[in-house]
């Protein structure tokens, strides 16, 4: 039997199939580039000696879906395809919608009429919305989050629940990550954003390599203890060690099964800072900018129940995350393209 990743030539995703490889399961890809790069798996492959069957492919298109499914007998789903990018999602929402919820339904008629009813979806901490109270745990109601990308994570997140009500042959893991960053401690694979990026590590690494002047600090007047906003930063390698514990529990789970994947531990703009200079011994000329729109003070995971359920839960720290992030970047300046 084999895995199916649906984005694996992605940041999180090309660390999930290494992880998979590395544990000997077979593993297929599906992924349409628009995101992802085919080197990532290259290197994938030269670190580990194996190899994923790669299919460069989009997941609404039923076809090769079920094409796939009837080539490859897959047991598992785990599903990281999608856009990401936050303000993008505002300016084409309907893209975003087509993307990421069109997507996932055809994925889900495929994997249906294939009899494949094990699913690991990549949610967010933003399905939580502005909740007042931290930290984030499972049981809080689901917010309203403020832009479209969240929307679709939190609309994907509804109609698995509604597949899982309706057939109790689903067996389904709602991940729900804090803040991924860092990179595979090889400096081989890593985190590649295109254009500007929005995300706090691949920004603070890109002013480290020179390809950003500086970094601007969104807002230090938050109530947080220095005034910048506090984030669950999460270890790409121990994400996706939640992923293995979350497939393999889902096995014997079935229905719907929400999990927190984040430390239990906030960490500010300046924290984040300060760890990656003393990580990569240089100094990050930062200003002060204005609060970047739908920026939440602070929140964190309380990770607990995955904890207790899957006996998972992150080990490396900000040191080691800080540290692999900036041996990706320094190694790889311009990312794969490089
Ligand atoms: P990424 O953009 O690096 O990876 C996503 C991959 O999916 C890319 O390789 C892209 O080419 C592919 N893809 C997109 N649409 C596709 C489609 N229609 N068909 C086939 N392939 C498609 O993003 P990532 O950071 O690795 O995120 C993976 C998942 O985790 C996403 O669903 C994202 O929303 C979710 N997530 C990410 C974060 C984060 O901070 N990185 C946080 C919470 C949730
Ligand atoms: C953002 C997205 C969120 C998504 C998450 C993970 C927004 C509003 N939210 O969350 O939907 O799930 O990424 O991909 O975009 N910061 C700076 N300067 C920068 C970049 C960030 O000060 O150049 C600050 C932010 O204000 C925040 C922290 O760093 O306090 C982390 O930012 P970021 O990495 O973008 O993650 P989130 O804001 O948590």
């Amino acid at each position: 039997m084999s895995i199916l990743v649906t984005g694996g030539a992605g940041y999180i995703g090309s660390h999930m199939v290494l992880a998979l490889l590395e544990k000997r399961f077979e593993v297929v890809v599906l992924d349409n580039l628009s995101n992802g790069s085919a080197v990532s798996l290259e290197r994938v492959a030269e670190l580990t000696g194996r190899d994923a069957t790669f299919i460069e492919g989009d997941i609404r298109d039923r076809e090769l879906l079920d094409a796939l499914f009837q080539r490859h007998a897959i047991s598992d789903v785990l599903h990281f395809a999608g856009l990401k990018a936050v303000g993008e999602s505002v300016e084409q929402p309907l893209r975003y919608f087509d993307n990421n919820v069109g997507g996932a339904v055809t994925l889900c008629q495929a994997m249906q009429s294939a009899g494949v009813r094990r699913l690991v979806f990549s949610s967010s901490a933003t399905v939580y919305g502005e909740a007042e109270v931290v930290p984030y745990h499972e049981g809080l109601p689901l917010g309203v989050p403020t832009n479209p990308y969240g929307r679709s994570k939190l609309m994907v997140e509804e109609m698995l629940r509604d597949l899982g009500r309706a057939d109790c042959r689903w067996s389904i893991a709602l991940l729900r990550y804090f803040n991924p960053a860092g990179a595979h401690p090889s400096g081989r694979i890593g985190e590649d954003p295109q254009g500007i990026p929005n995300n706090l590590v691949p920004f603070i690494t890109q002013v480290a390599v020179g390809r950003r002047e500086a970094l601007s600090v969104f807002g230090n007047d938050y109530p947080t203890p220095d005034g910048t906003g506090v984030r669950d930063y999460i270890h790409v390698m121990d994400l996706v060690e939640g992923h293995l514990a979350a497939m393999q529990a889902i096995a014997e789970r079935p229905g719907i099964s929400v999990w927190n994947l984040g430390t239990g531990r906030g960490y500010s703009v300046l924290d984040m800072v300060h760890a990656f200079e003393k990580a990569a011994g240089c100094t990050i000329p930062c200003h002060v900018g204005p609060r970047r729109s739908g920026d939440l003070a602070q929140y964190w995971a309380d990770a607990t129940k995955a904890e207790r359920e899957l006996g998972w839960r992150a080990r490396r720290g900000l040191e080691a995350m800080m540290a692999d992030a900036w041996r990706w970047q320094v190694s790889n300046p311009a990312g794969y393209a490089s």
